[in-house]
């Protein structure tokens, strides 16, 4: 994110979010009840739309089905719907009968290539493929949103954007796809969005808590391919060959010093190789070693320096052994951004809906989400939702086959959404009105 973002976040956010107490919830507590009743009355199809996206989960750029069905409920519910937006994406706009801006929810709806473990009744029925990563939820809170917020259309200053995204997970090899694709392709554009929620559910939080860190709060994620060409030769005669392998351990050894003597070693830094692939038998010297990587910082600037430091540590290893090489070095994701001035905003009201010993400030994660591009562009807020049942020590993690949220999330996830969007509506109507009264002064 380049300085000039940082400084028009900060005039947008302090223009458009703080303001007096008298604006901290514009949510009263007769609004808050309706939203409680019709999430209760709303409930059972909630959980049923969410076991049904369990059974169905479908990857990267192929949730033909899940589209499918979100595009159908949100027509159902009177939405303005758009379908096909960056590959399978669905985009449903709800018109509130009042004038105002727009601010979005976003969820994500591609599952895994992972065979699920668990044993209850709605498991998989896909072999290979499960929602390891719970964006079944993340679709059912976004469909529950709109379920329950279509019946306060009369009360909405404004207009609230679902965006339901394919491929968070990655596009396939050779294919575009997710949050990058979907802004090319014009999501926050027409209407213009103002504000952009999402949230993860979250392992290490108990069902009714929400955890949230200001600043940036989950990692870029870049990924790297080196190639180390070397030269072959018989194992018991080294000296006559390049060892691709050996060159490969001192590469691997020094980038994990870069963290910790070319870097300030209080800003977030990991460097992981997770592949590794070269020689052919025990007693012949390699002349080729693969390795891949991935490097996850948070911090923009930080993120830009690592290729060169890799590549000139790698440069100097192989100078030093005579070999050669090749880095292919992958920008993929920035890191997600919670703008803090909009933290300020929008706790109030997250705490307003989950009570405040619920909202809990958590530390910064490694982990990636290609959310990061909405909140590079507009104002964003992304919050983890607990899921660990309530005494249960752990829970399975993300990705993991076993992984199995517990379901009353889902109802938390969907009134905290409501708080929300609707807050951020209100606020943004009122002071563009204050804003327009000050400017015509
Ligand atoms: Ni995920």
């Amino acid at each position: 994110m380049g300085k000039w973002l940082h400084k028009s976040f900060i005039l947008l956010i302090s223009a458009v979010f703080l303001v007096g107490p008298a604006w901290l919830s514009a949510v009263d507590l007769k609004t808050a009840t309706a939203i409680d009743q019709e999430i209760e009355k709303n409930r059972a199809e909630i959980i049923k739309i969410r076991r049904f996206l369990h059974m169905n989960p479908e990857l990267s750029n192929r949730e033909f089905e899940t589209s499918k069905l979100v595009a159908n409920k949100l027509t159902a519910l009177g939405l303005q719907v758009k379908t096909g937006v960056a590959m399978t994406g669905v985009v449903g706009l709800l018109t509130g009968a009042l004038p105002g801006p727009t601010v979005a929810i976003r969820a994500d709806m591609d599952a895994l290539p992972v065979e699920e473990q668990n044993t209850f009744p709605y498991k998989s029925l896909n072999p290979g493929v499960m929602h390891a990563c719970g964006h079944d939820f993340h679709t059912s809170i976004a469909l529950g949103t709109a379920m329950v917020l279509s019946n306060f259309k009369d009360k909405i200053p404004g207009k609230i954007k679902f965006i339901f995204q394919p491929a968070e997970e990655g596009a396939p090899p050779g294919e575009e796809g997710g949050a990058d694709l979907m802004i090319r392709q014009g999501v926050l554009v027409d209407p213009p969005v103002r504000a952009i929620f999402g949230l993860h559910v979250w392992p290490d939080l108990r069902v009714g808590q929400a955890g949230y860190a200001p600043g940036y709060t989950m990692a870029s994620s870049d990924s790297f391919t080196l190639t180390i060409k070397g030269k072959s030769a018989h194992g018991a005669r080294p000296q006559e060959g390049i060892d691709a392998i050996v060159i490969a351990t001192e590469v691997i050894s020094n980038l994990q010093n870069i963290s910790s003597r070319l870097v300030d070693p209080t800003e977030a830094l990991v460097i992981s190789i997770g592949k590794i692939q070269g020689g052919v038998r025990s007693n012949i010297i390699a002349d080729k070693v693969v390795m891949e990587g991935t490097v996850r910082t948070l911090n923009p600037e930080l993120r830009d320096k690592i290729p060169e430091i890799i590549e000139k540590i790698v440069a100097g290893i192989c100078q030093g052994y005579g070999a050669s090489y090749n880095l292919d070095y992958e920008r993929q994701l920035p890191p997600v951004y919670n703008h803090p001035e909009f933290v300020k905003a929008v706790l109030p009201w997250l705490t307003q809906s989950l009570g405040e010993a619920n909202v809990v400030e958590v530390k910064p994660q490694l982990v990636s989400e290609d959310f990061a591009f909405y909140a590079t562009r507009i104002p964003a807020f992304y919050f983890f939702l607990g899921v660990k049942s309530p005494g249960q020590a752990t829970t399975a993690p993300l990705h993991s086959p076993n992984f199995n949220p517990d379901e009353k999330a889902i109802t938390i996830g969907i009134k905290a959404m409501c708080h929300l969007v609707l807050n951020a509506l209100e606020q943004q109507a009122s002071l563009k009105t204050q804003a327009e009264t000050t400017s015509s002064n």
